[in-house]
């Protein structure tokens, strides 16, 4: 294997530490814990996730607090301390050298208002009016909300430390609470609103105040950003405001302040970027899990690569020559091709670790990918179906179990 795949295979090192190769099992909620803790489905899932040996597997995103997006997502806080040391161990304990990385969330406004006597409440919170795209109503955050989200990130992340795991991502992608402050769209009248450096004045906070708790170089802190929130939904509908537009009721796109926040996020410390593009609950099939590659691509021309989205950012990362490793999304698309475009990408420079998503849930095994016996994703939108339908998620092409699940929703 080593030896077909001479990049994808090569470890990689960055803070003190070595991912053994190139691959990285993107996060996946799959709406699985009890009360926030994990389940004996979710360590099976993560059992399973420890065997398949990418370089690095995250956890899916977890909520620092009670606004999450999932009825039966994972939670990190005190009370769920046992819980998160519960799922490190069972990673660690298949495979002790893959990193093991978790995604620490707030869902802002995208959290559920679930309503059920049976599970624990979640609270829709915004910070600035509804507008445009993004006009659900919730109750606005105070600087004094602000301030103590800062701490649970940093919590957090010290749980996660304790626990005996890699590293914490940040989560800025995907339109989150981060992505809902750092986008231009936040013009509120407010020490986070504004400027850009306002806006980022949130995430400084929580990256700062995480390597100022943790100084052990052993620890890591991945971003995972959506360069660009996209230009539509799926209405049709242009979004304005986005992260990678000009200003907030601009539908123009740059990428001048992605680029800039990047920046920023190396000065702050952070050891590794993951590009990723997109808000899932308003553009998923377009910007963040296509369900193909442009018509125009080729694997065995990487001149072409710069044609599907995701490489073509991560090669802007890339560009800006920070001196970290970047993470390139979006791979299940590749199926059997997995391999061969990770290699040439890596060779040629667009990205330094390749990500896949859906396909950790059709078969998460490095090996097997690499062999072209995999059960390969058929980008078939089943999984996201059942994370949108608040229940387990799974893959519903290879997992009979999922596959009912889907039928009785
Ligand atoms: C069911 C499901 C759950 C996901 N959960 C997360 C998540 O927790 N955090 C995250 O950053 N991305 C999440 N994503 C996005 C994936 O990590 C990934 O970026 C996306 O699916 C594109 O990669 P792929 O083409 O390899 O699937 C999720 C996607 C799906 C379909």
């Amino acid at each position: 294997m080593e030896q077909n795949y001479p990049n994808l295979m090569t470890p990689i090192t960055f803070s003190n530490l070595t991912a053994p190769n190139r691959f990285v099992h993107q996060p996946m909620e799959c709406d699985d814990s009890i009360d926030g803790f994990p389940s004996g489905r979710t360590l099976d899932r993560y059992r399973k996730l420890a065997r398949g040996k990418a370089g690095i597997t995250m956890v899916e995103a977890v909520s620092v607090g009670n606004n999450r997006a999932r009825i039966n997502q994972l939670m990190v806080d005190e009370e769920h301390r046992k819980g998160i040391c519960e799922l490190t161990k069972a990673f660690k304990n298949v495979n002790p050298d893959s990193l093991f990385i978790y995604q620490l969330n707030h869902a802002g406004q995208i959290s559920g208002e679930f309503h059920r006597p049976d599970v624990r409440e979640s609270q829709v919170v915004r910070v600035y009016k509804p507008k445009g795209f993004d006009n659900k109503p919730g109750k606005m955050l105070t600087v004094e909300d602000i301030n103590e989200i800062i701490d649970a990130f940093i919590k957090g992340a010290e749980i996660v430390y304790d626990s005996g795991a890699d590293g914490v991502d940040v989560k800025f992608c995907h339109g989150y609470l981060i992505g809902q402050i750092t986008r231009p769209a936040n013009d509120r009248e407010w020490e986070y609103g504004g400027s850009l450096e306002n806006r980022l004045r949130f995430p400084k906070r929580i990256i700062e105040g995480i390597k100022e708790r943790i100084t052990d170089p052993d620890f890591c802190l991945m971003v995972r950003i959506s360069m660009d929130e996209g230009d539509a939904i799926s209405s049709g509908e242009t979004i304005t405001g986005g992260v990678g537009t000009t200003g907030p009721e601009s539908s123009e796109h740059s990428l001048d302040e992605s680029l800039e926040t990047l920046k920023m996020l190396a000065d702050w410390g952070v050891d590794i970027l993951n590009i990723s593009t997109g808000i899932p609950a308003y553009n998923a099939d377009t910007w963040v899990r296509p369900a193909k590659p442009p018509k125009t691509f080729d694997a065995d021309d990487p001149t072409t690569y710069t044609q599907y989205h995701h490489l073509a950012y991560s090669l802007t990362a890339k560009k800006l020559d920070l001196g970290l490793p970047v993470v390139a999304s979006g791979f299940s698309v590749f199926g059997k091709d997995i391999g061969k475009v990770g290699e040439n990408a890596i060779r040629e420079g667009y990205a330094d670790l390749i990500g896949i998503g859906r396909q950790t849930l059709a078969d998460p095994d490095i090996e097997r990918i690499l062999s072209g016996e995999a059960n390969y994703c058929v980008r078939c939108r089943g999984c996201a179906k059942l994370l949108v339908g608040q229940v387990p998620v799974g893959c519903i092409k290879y997992d009979r179990e999922s596959r009912e699940r889907l039928k009785s929703l």
